[in-house]
């Protein structure tokens, strides 16, 4: 898998002047099922979050409120996202890099994941990444 499956996927919205809704479904909306959620908040500004892969983990990120930017880099791409709304979810594969920046004040990042956390499932280190991926 490559940087290529990594994608915005759009979630269903119902429209209301009351407030919109978006919901999620595993496996329906979402290319996983869900074992975890989590998220990020109070980030203060300049702050870099991620910067690290995982081997076997999917995972969706959601700019809930504000916005920030996720680059992904598969080691021989990368690409830069900016999310900036709550009914976009940014769909990570296993075996990428990725980096979080440019948060907005008061900003949310939640993430749906398909395992629960473990930390034998993280590179940490970006040479380890690049030497388990492409060998070199
Ligand atoms: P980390 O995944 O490095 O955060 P980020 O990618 O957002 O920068 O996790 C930071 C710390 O929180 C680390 O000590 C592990 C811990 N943690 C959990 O205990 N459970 C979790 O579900 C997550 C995501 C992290």
């Amino acid at each position: 898998m490559t940087i290529e499956n990594c994608k915005i996927i759009e979630l269903p919205k119902i429209q209301d002047p009351r407030g919109n809704l978006t919901y999620i479904e595993g496996g329906q909306h979402i290319p996983f099922d869900i074992q975890r959620v989590y998220y990020l908040y109070d980030v203060p500004g300049g702050a870099e979050r991620g910067g690290h892969a995982h081997k076997g983990l999917h995972q969706l990120i959601i700019a809930m409120s504000g916005s920030f930017d996720v680059l992904l880099d598969d080691g021989k791409d990368k690409k830069r996202f900016h999310l900036n709304r709550s009914y976009n979810g940014l769909y990570v594969c296993p075996m990428i890099w990725r980096e979080l920046d440019n948060f907005s004040s008061g900003s949310v990042c939640m993430v749906i994941a398909s395992n629960r956390y473990d930390e034998e499932d993280y590179y940490r280190e970006y040479g380890a990444f690049m030497r388990s991926r492409w060998g070199h």
